[in-house]
């Protein structure tokens, strides 16, 4: 493992990493990706969903790093392709299944257990995917929802047009903390990561 590439993912996928920041919604940041690699050597997760794919550039990263069959859900149609081309380019479609559509309504139609669920999709919704992700997740199992800092607004005075956000945000924090089914901890890595544990 060499500095530039601490989790070892190789030049090819480094590359689509670099890409994938640099958009409008860009992918997880490296300590993110970091930590939920770690995680995944601990837990060997069997399944995994993430909520708002993207282009799979994390699936690629988890898929490269476990054995696990993933399921991604991803709204924008243009992603959701590119998303299966990169699979298909890595070798691994037959581990991996891209939903395309609104995980709000993907989220309540889904049966199987997972064992670790990123969530990384719309941060108002967050609050409405809870129930799903907890009856999503099996005993055990790691819920991740990135994002739930956002540039220290949601601890500190956010600006006034991002108010509504904070305040889902929050409330979703509060949701998390608050259930008697999960134990969670706020990380202060990248824009803010909830590890939640499913007891
Ligand atoms: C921050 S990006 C995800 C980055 C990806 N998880 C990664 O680490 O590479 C958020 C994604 O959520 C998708 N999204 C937004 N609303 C959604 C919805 N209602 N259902 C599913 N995906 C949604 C966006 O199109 C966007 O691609």
């Amino acid at each position: 493992m060499s500095p530039a590439d601490p989790d070892g993912l190789g030049g090819e996928l480094l590359a689509l990493r670099a890409a994938a920041k640099k958009g409008r919604d860009p992918t997880c940041a490296d300590e993110t990706l970091s930590y939920l690699l770690a995680l995944c050597k601990r837990l060997s997760p069997v399944r995994i969903l993430e909520i708002g794919a993207a282009e799979g550039v994390t699936a690629l990263c988890l898929l490269q790093k476990t054995e696990a069959v993933y399921t991604g859900i991803e709204l924008d149609a243009a992603r959701a392709e590119r998303a299966r081309r990169n699979f298909a380019r890595f070798g691994f479609e037959k581990r991996a299944k891209l939903l395309e559509g609104d995980a709000g309504e993907i989220l309540p139609l889904l049966e199987t257990p997972f064992d670790l669920i990123f969530l990384d999709g719309p941060k108002v919704q967050y609050l409405r995917y809870l129930p799903d992700c907890k009856r999503l997740l099996r005993s055990g199992g790691a819920l991740l929802s990135d994002d739930v800092l956002l540039f220290g607004w949601v601890r500190g005075e956010p600006p006034q047009k991002r108010r509504a956000l904070v305040r889902h945000i929050r409330e979703y924090l509060s949701a998390l903390e608050s259930d008697g089914e999960l134990s969670t901890e706020i990380l202060e890595i990248g824009e803010g990561l909830a590890v939640s544990f499913k007891l």
